[in-house]
């Protein structure tokens, strides 16, 4: 197994958060306090309007940018659509997919998820495609069941190489903006679950090489404990990630 060699990433997701000038003044506060980090990948994604903001100021730094979403169509009559050719044109170099408020606010299914991650793909982006189970999934023991189904439907459905050059993130919704965090142990046994998941699907070699992030109330305070688990390959932050002190602060955790 090589999990010493997967190498990790921070991830901060705004979602519909920060103006322009906003995200101007989060880069020029957050780009000094991280400059020096060099064992992982940082990656912040702003809103469709900010991203030409971020792009330009990220050039040239060790901080990628990504987008939350994408229409897994090139072009065409689809108003209010942005597709991934199009994110690729604006300087991103990753995209979210398949976060649980697209689920749960926007119809999202796995299949969509599938054809959205491939058009990434095609369109020379990394997709993070997110999955993760609700309150009640867990309390009623479908944890499993949920995240084999989301995984089968969504990035279980691309090619093997396809799938080697995507990553993962394990979001529990639970968990999301409500300050919930999951136990580190809760996160890692959903992690190996998922890279059974990926074992099954693919192969051994995609199951050791598959970055998984973990996402869901990430802060300063707990990310010490979430690192230590070695099947976590890193986090995507939503709240904490709006504040560069705070986002550096988790990036620069030992
Ligand atoms: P949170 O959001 O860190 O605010 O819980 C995480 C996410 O939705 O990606």
């Amino acid at each position: 197994m090589s999990e010493c060699k997967r190498r990790r990433m921070i991830a901060g997701n705004w979602k519909m958060y920060k103006s322009q000038a906003e995200t101007r003044a989060f880069f020029e506060a957050f780009l000094p306090l991280v400059a020096d980090v060099t064992d992982l990948d940082i990656v912040v994604a702003p809103p469709y309007t900010s991203l030409g903001v971020a792009v330009d100021l990220a050039d040239g730094t060790n901080v990628g940018v990504s987008a939350q979403n994408l229409d897994w169509r090139k072009e065409g009559a689809f108003t209010g659509e942005v597709s991934a050719v199009m994110l690729k044109d604006a300087g991103c170099q990753y995209v979210i997919i398949g976060h649980s408020e697209r689920r749960q606010y926007f119809g999202e299914t796995d299949s969509g998820v599938a054809q959205k991650t491939k058009a990434a793909l095609d369109a020379g982006l990394t997709p993070i495609v997110c999955v993760g189970e609700l309150l009640q999934d867990r309390e009623q023991g479908r944890t499993e069941a949920v995240l084999s189904q989301q995984f089968i439907g969504g990035p279980g459905s691309l090619t093997a190489d396809e799938f080697s050059r995507i990553l993962i993130a394990y979001e529990p919704v639970w968990a999301i903006g409500t300050g919930k965090v999951a136990t580190p142990e809760i996160a890692a046994a959903a992690h190996r679950f998922l890279r059974q998941c990926v074992a099954e699907q693919y192969s051994a070699e995609h199951a050791a090489a598959v970055r998984i992030l973990y996402g869901g109330s990430v802060k300063p305070e707990n990310i010490q404990g979430l690192r230590a688990q070695e099947d976590l390959d890193g986090a995507l932050v939503g709240g904490a990630s709006l504040d560069a002190k705070s986002f550096a602060d988790i990036v620069k955790c030992k």
